[in-house]
């Protein structure tokens, strides 16, 4: 298993090109089920997650290109996707590959949607809390599915098709609303889905559905009304933006101290991380290419935030947070009420000299003058990135075991963090 290597001290200058957004790109890929025709995706972020979807796909009868030219490289691996579900050969999503990614499950609600039928097995993914799919189910039997559960598999069949309705969310759930607002397109009638998630990548996916045909009105709010269609048809569609990477950038160079410019960050997916960060003593200001984000010798000021749904501070952002606050002059209280358990990296920042108590589903994060270098364990996507923003500051050198939990979220992440200026790098297994 690939290790990081990184050593702490330098500051960070120059630019990171942001990539497009993962969590976008996941449920754009599974819109090409919807269609017989081609969906054009761009600005596609090359990350195991991404490689392990066009597989999923790839079972189910999807067929999928690649090429186009990626922003900051030499355009070797292209972030242009082709995808065409002319036929559909297999409606079973198998445990092998549904486990190694949550998202994976969504694929449940378009292929019912499309066909009538779907075997898709109970989900794995990041392990973070008991992340349970009854919002999912309940979506898809508001919507008339009859749903069983099988040796671990959700059965959903709806032979007549899907019939629209009312589906009111008792939580706010990113999933639960892909998977009402995909199997919606193609139902009869209309269903209006409340309490929906309103986190940007719903609203780029239902852009692209738009683009493929649907209708849906109230884009941005809490309630969307979809008016189902018969068939949906190809598009070309861009993705847009990673914010959780536009703000684990921002952190990392307020880590490090310096200054960089986030091309093709954009500050509207980012307002309360700016507010944020700014509370805290560090610039971000927008530019006609993204972010400009400096911190130029003034200490961190300790802020507490609180996770929240869409426009709240973002869990996706909690660890990295976190590494940061272990640096501020004072206290910061974090606050975690999306996930439970996801506070897995705070024993492993310990082991970097941080001091931070936890009492429930809240950290207190005393800032400490040093962290120094350790061998560390990355235990979910974004815990791995917070232990490699610690390190950029910990004297000596910081090992990142289990690196493939980095891989699933962020492109390239020693080659932009090293472009930048910081003694990062690869050691191969
Ligand atoms: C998505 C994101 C993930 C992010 C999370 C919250 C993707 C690929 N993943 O995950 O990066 O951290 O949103 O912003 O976009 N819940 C239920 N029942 C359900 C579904 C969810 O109780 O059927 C609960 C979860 O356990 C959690 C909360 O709802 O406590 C929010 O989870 P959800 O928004 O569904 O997260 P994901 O869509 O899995």
């Amino acid at each position: 298993m690939d290790r990081i290597r990184i050593r702490g001290g330098n500051r960070l200058n120059g630019e990171i090109h942001i990539s497009g957004a993962k969590n976008a790109a996941l449920p754009l890929m599974i819109a090409s089920l919807l269609t017989d025709d081609t969906l054009t995706l761009r600005n596609v972020p090359r990350l195991a997650d991404v490689t392990l979807l066009m597989r999923i796909l790839g079972n189910h009868g999807v067929d999928i290109s690649v090429d186009g030219k990626r922003a900051g490289t030499n355009g070797i691996q292209g972030d242009t996707m082709h995808l065409t579900a002319r036929t559909i050969v297999d409606t079973t999503a198998p445990y092998e590959m549904v486990s190694r990614m949550r998202a994976s499950f969504w694929v449940l609600g378009p292929l019912l949607a499309r066909c009538g039928e779907a075997r898709v097995s109970l989900p794995g993914g990041c392990a973070i809390g008991t992340r349970p799919v009854d919002m999912h189910i309940q979506a898809l039997q508001a919507l008339g599915a009859e749903v069983e559960i099988d040796k671990g598999y959700i059965v959903a069949k709806a032979k007549k098709g899907l019939k629209g309705d009312r589906i009111t969310f008792e939580k706010v759930s990113v999933g639960a609303t892909h998977a009402a607002l995909m199997s919606a397109v193609l139902a009869h009638g209309e269903t209006v889905i409340e309490n929906a998630a309103r986190e940007p990548e719903i609203g780029d996916v239902a852009d692209c559905l738009i683009k493929m045909g649907a209708l849906i009105e109230g884009l941005g709010t809490s309630t969307l009304r979809v008016q189902g269609r018969d068939r949906l048809h190809g598009a070309t569609h861009e993705v847009l933006p990673d914010r959780i990477e536009t703000g684990t950038y921002a952190m990392a160079v307020a880590m490090a101290g310096g200054d960089v410019h986030l091309l093709g960050a954009r500050a509207d997916l980012v307002g309360n991380v700016i507010n944020v960060m700014e509370q805290a003593g560090v610039s971000m200001s927008p530019t006609n290419q993204g972010l400009r984000v400096s911190r130029n010798g003034a200490g961190l000021k300790p802020v507490s935030v609180t996770t929240e749904p869409y426009p709240g501070f973002p869990t996706d952002l909690q660890a990295q947070f976190m590494a940061l606050m272990t640096r501020a002059e004072g206290t910061a209280t974090i606050t975690e009420t999306i996930f439970e358990n996801r506070f897995m990296h705070v024993q492993e920042l310990a082991r970097l000299g941080a001091d931070i108590r936890l009492r429930g589903d809240s950290a207190e994060v005393h800032g400490v003058t040093r962290l120094r270098g350790a061998e560390v364990m990355a235990t979910d996507l974004r815990a791995s990135v917070s232990l490699v923003i610690a390190g950029l500051v910990a004297e000596g050198d910081t090992m990142v075991h289990r690196v493939y939990h980095l891989d699933r979220g962020f492109e390239r992440l020693e080659k932009k963090l090293g472009a930048c200026g910081a003694e990062i790098e690869r050691l191969a297994s």
